[in-house]
């Protein structure tokens, strides 16, 4: 029997090839016949369907048990394609030029030759032009666009490596093609570009800077670093829903570096199953806790935060203190995962020390 033969729904063994010239082959003929493929990108992996065939896209949120109301990214090869499958404007084209192929996903609305199931029935359309060499090649040989959210159950960390796709979505794909660990190591820049300017929806490796660069000004949607209220309308469906939720808790410490670093020692010294997240030189030698390293700054923190939080569940840690990072450049995209993954729970680290009741913040 071969080993993708679906048995009642599910596959029995979901087969891992090499993102090389075969298993792109391969894969592009799974997405042709309707099928789902996961596959590398330099964020995060995907998952990827038939952008055009709507059964294909039914199939994306039933693998990941995702929200009906949550739209997917319809990943093209460039601006030109990308007008195809939505009404491309000046801003779509400027931001285009300067950041395609790359981790930037634009919003504009949506032509009607594009199911309106890869939106969740909204009137607009999240297109993305990946750089990663294998995800360009499946996109060229399949000659469709391809709807991909990250590869992940929804409510997961977003997958970095082929092996945490195979952890989440094993036996419910046929195939994921393994191009090695993300680049970058979290999701694209989000970006509503149906205005005169842009506004940030969930931001990423092109940064509200590097974007305010370019058209000389650049928005950020006051809910990336805040809960939305029951009442609220999301700008974007996405950040309504529970996100990278690992299962211990994780508590971030804000403060000055010495302030956090002794909040940290506090919170944690002598906690069994208990992991502080800190960047190089925070903590000390002899600092009695068990320190994962965050990496030399964000964008080391933005590649290993997923595969952290995925081996905490994995090791079976119970509770994570981790420091927060300064909210500018890419340090603004770590901070909106973590402040997500940790349900918002952010303690000063001056009351801390002072052991002052927290507010709600
Ligand atoms: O880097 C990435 O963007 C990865 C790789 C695979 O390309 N994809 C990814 O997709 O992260 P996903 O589905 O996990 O996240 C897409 C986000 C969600 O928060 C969704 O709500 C938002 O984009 N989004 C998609 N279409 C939208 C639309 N039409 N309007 C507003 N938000 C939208
Ligand atoms: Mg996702």
């Amino acid at each position: 029997m071969p080993d993708t033969e679906k048995t009642q729904g599910r596959w029995l063994h979901t087969e891992c090839l090499p993102a090389d010239h075969e298993g792109i082959i391969k894969a592009a003929r799974v997405l042709t016949d309707g099928g789902l493929v996961a596959f590398p990108t330099e964020t995060v992996y995907g998952l990827g369907g038939n952008a055009l065939n709507p059964a294909a896209i039914a199939a994306i949120f039933n693998a990941k048990g995702r929200p009906a109301d949550n739209p997917l990214i319809a990943h093209v090869l460039n601006a030109q394609e990308a007008a195809r499958y939505g009404e491309w404007n000046a801003l779509a084209q400027t931001l285009a030029e300067a950041f395609w192929p790359g981790p930037l996903t634009l919003i504009v609305p949506r032509k009607s030759g594009v199911p309106a199931a890869v939106s969740a029935g909204l009137d607009s359309l999240a297109l993305r032009a990946p750089s990663h060499p294998a995800a360009r090649a499946l996109i060229a040989a399949c000659g469709f666009p391809l709807a991909a959210p990250s590869a992940n159950r929804s409510g997961s960390p977003s997958p970095t490596t082929a092996r945490h796709v195979l952890s989440d979505l094993d036996g419910r794909i046929p195939l994921i093609l393994d191009g090695g660990a993300s680049e970058v190591g979290l999701e694209s820049t989000v970006v509503d570009a149906t205005g005169d300017l842009p506004l940030i929806l969930r931001p990423g490796a092109v940064t509200p800077e590097m974007i305010a660069m370019v058209v000389g000004e650049c928005r950020i949607a006051d809910s990336v670093m805040r809960q939305l209220k029951d009442y609220e309308v999301a700008p974007s469906p996405g950040m309504r829903h529970q996100h990278y939720a690992p299962h211990a808790h994780l508590t971030l410490v804000d403060g000055s570096p010495e302030d956090q670093r002794k909040a940290l020692l506090k919170l944690a010294a002598g906690r069994e199953n208990t992991w502080v997240l800190a960047l190089d030189g925070l903590m000390r030698e002899g600092d009695a806790v068990s320190l994962q390293p965050l990496g030399k700054d964000a964008h080391a923190a933005a590649h290993r935060l997923f595969y952290l939080l995925r081996r905490a569940d994995e090791e079976g840690v119970e509770a994570l203190f981790a420091q927060t990072l300064p909210r500018d450049g890419l340090g603004l995209a770590v901070m909106n995962r973590m402040v997500r993954a940790a349900g918002f729970d952010i303690l000063d680290a001056k009351s801390v020390l002072n052991d002052e009741p927290q507010e709600e913040r």
